[in-house]
């Protein structure tokens, strides 16, 4: 039988997964299929029991599941631990493994195909939600000189900074009063502004000309925030494709033990802010 993998998410129709994984399947010669599951809050544990059950092998768990996904979970990743989310699952008949692979993506896409020097730099992460609860872990691995959290509602990022440790380089501060002691050279969007068409204030007077700005979101055409880098003057607004890319290859990993060449599956899929 074939081995089967797929993506469990609500609304899950517009995922690029069962495409990249696929071009993925192909680049390495890994016999696999890949489907799209769309599954409600409330079916989750039953739809990932049933995928397990009949001889499933692993999930990709996106949006809303990615916290939820944690309670089914018999081990878990260090990383996954640290942002308290799943996004994919290795499954045996009698275990499921939970890792997170977005934080390394993320960080991968910046560094690797970016050229982005995270060691030293200052970092301010806009957004306090579970996205940003992803990524910190892996960006503070790679010793960055700051990194602040903004957020509309301080108290979370001040919940997220105390979760790191709230000491070293990690601080918190309101979303319309981002300090700007020095520049910041990197500025990465992880609200959800965007998914409901939301365009917030974004801090102007953070951005200089050195600014790499990232935005988490990705879309056909260049996001509200990609869009508000360019227009201040930022040096590079790119949208979260690689991220995407990278995160997938990170569970292909996982589950196939080979490491596909994201950039032919970047290149097919992605369109440039
Ligand atoms: P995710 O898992 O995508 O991070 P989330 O946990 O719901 O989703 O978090 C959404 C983040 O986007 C939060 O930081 C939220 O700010 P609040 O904590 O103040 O709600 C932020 N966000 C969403 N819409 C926003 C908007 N219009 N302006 C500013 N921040 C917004």
């Amino acid at each position: 039988m074939i081995d089967r993998y797929g993506v469990m998410g609500y609304p899950v129709s517009h995922s690029r997964s069962p495409v990249i994984h696929r071009l993925f399947a192909l680049q390495t010669n890994q016999q696999m299929q890949y489907e799209l599951l769309q599954v409600t809050p409330e079916k989750l544990e039953t739809a990932v029991r049933q995928f397990q059950r009949t001889g499933g092998k692993g999930l990709n768990i996106t949006v809303p599941h990615k916290s939820e996904v944690v309670k089914l979970v018999d081990k878990m990743s260090e990383r996954a631990t640290t942002a308290g989310a799943v996004n994919t699952l290795a499954l045996t008949e009698s275990e499921i493994y939970g890792d997170n692979t977005d934080g390394i993506g993320l960080v991968r896409d910046i560094v690797v195909n970016h050229g982005f020097n995270v060691e030293g730099s200052n970092i301010l992460i806009l957004g306090a939600g579970g996205a940003t609860r992803g990524i910190v872990g892996p960006l503070l691995e790679m010793q960055p000189g700051s990194l602040r959290i903004a957020n509309r509602t301080v108290g979370k990022a001040q919940t997220l900074t105390e979760h790191f440790g709230n000491a070293g380089p990690v601080s918190a501060c309101p979303f319309n009063a981002v300090p700007v002691t020095e520049p910041y050279d990197l500025i990465i969007n992880a609200t959800s502004a965007s998914l409901h068409g939301d365009s917030p204030p974004y801090p102007a007077a953070a951005i200089s000309n050195g600014s790499f700005c990232y935005d988490l979101s990705y879309g056909l055409k260049p996001t509200p925030f990609s869009v508000w880098a360019k227009e201040h003057g930022a040096a590079r607004s790119v949208m979260g494709w690689g991220m995407l890319v990278e995160q997938a290859a990170a569970s292909f990993k996982l589950w196939r033990g080979v490491r596909p060449d994201t950039a032919p599956v970047l290149k097919q899929i992605s369109v440039s802010a």
